[in-house]
């Protein structure tokens, strides 16, 4: 478990942030069942994939490999981890990246400082977006806690303007629930 961890969160706001989508512009909706069968699909891959293993950076590489190689229209995948009051590139699947984004900038800084999974339809439309991919076109931002303690975020983009939806959001939540709840049973 990275010890680079900082922010305090009451169990209240933290239970409500976790659950807390926010959209910036119009998300898409789904009504079939594709994505949470592809979903559960992951979960039972992701568990697979860290049965036995500790070291969090190679469990959060393939994490990111998993995400990467499974979900389609995603041209990045992967980490940021909270340093301080700011957020550092981790492992990830994709093109180079920005490597340190401060607290409440970008997508990914806006969702860690506030603490709540953020869905952009259209980046060009969110104010400060970081462009670390010309190609991409949306994006969702997960954060992951450590019972109270904010970690870092997940950060998926996409070619695809309005690709992430609440089904996105709802299964990606579940599956970094199950990366740190690993990380926490096997402890370092
Ligand atoms: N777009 C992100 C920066 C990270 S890259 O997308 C990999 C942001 O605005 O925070």
């Amino acid at each position: 478990m990275s010890p680079q961890t900082a922010k305090k969160k009451t169990a209240t706001k933290k239970a409500s942030a976790k659950k807390a989508v926010k959209k910036r512009g119009a998300a898409a909706t789904s009504t079939n069942n594709v994505k949470p069968k592809l979903y559960a699909s992951l979960v039972v891959q992701l568990l697979s994939l860290l049965k036995g293993e500790h070291d969090f950076v190679a469990n959060a590489a393939n994490f990111s490999a998993l995400l990467f190689n499974s979900l389609p229209n995603v041209n990045w995948a992967g980490f940021y981890f909270l340093q301080g009051e700011e957020l550092v590139l981790g492992p990830f699947q994709g093109n180079p990246a920005c490597v340190r984004i401060p607290m409440g900038k970008g997508v990914c800084g806006v969702a860690a400082q506030q603490c709540e999974t953020i869905i952009v339809p259209n980046v060009h439309e969110f104010p400060g977006h970081i462009a670390c991919d010309v190609a991409s076109n949306s994006e969702i931002v997960v954060p992951l806690f450590d019972g109270e303690r904010l970690l870092g975020v997940l950060d998926l983009d996409s070619p695809t303007i309005g690709r992430f939806d609440d089904q996105d959001a709802e299964g990606l939540n579940e599956l970094v629930t199950v990366f740190v709840a690993h990380e926490e049973r096997l402890g370092p």
